[in-house]
């Protein structure tokens, strides 16, 4: 792997939708003591909110229509060699890599997952958390493999559920603490890695 030399860590965030991490990643990117450079962001959906903040934050994007998955992934592994993209970051990215995309690639592809890591793989977490009555939720940065949501642990955030909690308002603590998760465990990958 390239070693970096006096340059900021390109990275690419793939987004579908609201884009709230892209955001906390772009803030993060700004200040003075981060090494990291967002320069790439990819989405499969051309309404995606996240758009807006790359736009004006002047981030080059590619909304990639995912109609034919195989070129989809081609097309995408094109921008990010041309951008010299070191690692990507998912961030409610709602389609699933192929590991033939993941090993194309050969750099690490982090994602956020809104639960505690290996409970709650999969979609609607929070649903399932109250319906289980748990005690904690909260959210991982992990290593992306094929195996969905299943490879190592980076960084985990614990809230505690209060009986008076809902989806909706679990939702809204777990998004709270991601906006740190995310960059931190950023910052501890980096350290640990040869990137
Ligand atoms: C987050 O909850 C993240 O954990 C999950 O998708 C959601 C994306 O939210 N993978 P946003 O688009 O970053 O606001």
């Amino acid at each position: 792997m390239e070693q970096l030399t006096g340059r900021n860590l390109n990275i690419c965030i793939f987004i579908s939708g609201r884009g709230s991490n892209l955001l906390s990643l772009i803030k993060y990117s700004k200040i003075k003591k981060s090494k990291i450079k967002i320069n790439l962001v990819i989405s499969n959906n051309k309404f995606s909110k996240g758009l807006e903040f790359a736009k004006k934050n002047k981030i080059k994007y590619h909304v990639i229509n995912y109609s034919k998955k195989k070129q989809a992934e081609l097309k995408i592994l094109r921008y990010l060699i041309k951008n010299k993209v070191d690692l990507i970051c998912l961030a409610g990215f709602m389609k699933i890599l192929s590991s033939d995309f993941i090993r194309k690639f050969k750099k690490p592809i982090l994602n956020i997952h809104p639960s505690l890591l290996p409970k709650y793989k999969g979609l609607n977490t929070h649903r399932r958390v109250i319906k289980n009555k748990d005690k904690f939720t909260g959210a991982t940065v992990h290593l992306v493999t094929p195996k969905l949501d299943s490879g190592k642990i980076i960084l985990q955030k614990k809230v505690r559920i209060l009986k008076s909690d809902t989806e909706q308002t679990l939702a809204k603590k777990v998004l709270k603490i991601e906006h740190k998760l995310y960059p931190a465990a950023i910052e501890k990958f980096l350290k640990k890695s040869s990137l």
